[in-house]
């Protein structure tokens, strides 16, 4: 009995020890999201492995230049399966074509590639309503979203696009793992930055403040369980991201206004406190 306990004991501590396998560490679901600022991009994937991965970068010019390997924060998906990791890579140059690469464990994955755009004018794409399962036909949805994906990434039309910008309603059913699957596994994505705003079928969702990883991501203003108001500046261009779903009837903003005679033949201005 002794021995069996024994055994048992040790069995007990030494699978909370081994690392997942190969194939389960493998990452899913790679999403890159803006970041507060043109030099910054987000990037999150999904994995089984719990411990910290990494994402290598170089850039793409022959023979590749390797910059280094930024390691990922970790948490635990609320699917009970998944960890959630998440790097920003900062300071990019612009109208640089980059590589990379995600690793968890042992695992690497295939080699991706993103660019950032040149200094000045820019262009976006604006989408929105891409909701996948609304039809009730996942086949369909997945094909017709892959498609705008598709045209996205390789027509010319969108060939100096900066970003895509969705606005709203991403999925049908905020918390279908697989509605946010179709969605997401896509390969045109990993080279895609998204700004999302936050639609009223994710409201109430915090699979997709997981999945997407959105900058200035605000736990003060419009929060609902997806995330709150957020904002970014891009080449000059402030955009805020309104999650109008927060139904709070609190005044967003309180202008404060005074009037302070100019200080002729003063030494300094007087000073009066102004609060709203
Ligand atoms: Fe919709």
């Amino acid at each position: 009995m002794k021995r069996i306990l024994a055994f048992l004991i040790l069995f007990a501590l030494i699978i909370p020890l081994c690392p997942v396998s190969a194939v389960e560490a493998a990452q899913t679901d790679i999403a890159i999201s803006v970041g507060a600022d043109e030099t910054e991009r987000n990037f999150v994937w999904y994995s089984l492995s719990s411990q910290p991965g990494s994402l290598r970068l170089w850039i793409d010019w022959e023979p590749m230049e390797y910059l280094g390997a930024y390691s990922s924060t970790v948490a635990k998906a609320t699917d009970g399966e998944y960890f959630i990791h998440r790097v920003t890579l900062k300071n990019l140059l612009p109208e640089i074509d980059f590589v990379y690469q995600l690793v968890n464990e042992d695992v690497e994955s295939p080699l991706y590639r993103f660019s950032t755009p040149a200094l000045g004018d820019f262009s976006f794409v604006f989408a929105g309503d891409p909701q996948l399962g609304e039809s009730k036909d996942p086949t369909k949805d997945r094909e017709g979203w892959a498609l705008a994906l598709e045209r996205i990434s390789s027509h010319e039309v969108f060939r100096d696009a900066a970003f895509l910008l969705s606005a709203g309603d991403h999925v049908d059913e905020k918390n279908n793992e697989a509605h946010f699957d179709d969605l997401l596994h896509h390969e045109a994505l990993t080279g895609i930055p998204m700004a999302n705003v936050i639609g009223n079928h994710e409201a109430k969702s915090e699979i997709f403040s997981q999945h997407f990883f959105r900058p200035n991501d605000s736990a003060d203003y419009g929060v609902t369980k997806a995330g709150g108001d957020c904002y970014f500046l891009f080449h000059d261009v402030l955009f805020f991201l309104i999650n109008s779903n927060n139904k709070n009837t609190e005044p967003l903003w309180k202008p404060c206004l005074q009037s302070i005679p100019i200080p002729f033949g003063r030494s300094s201005p007087s000073t009066i406190p102004c609060t709203p």
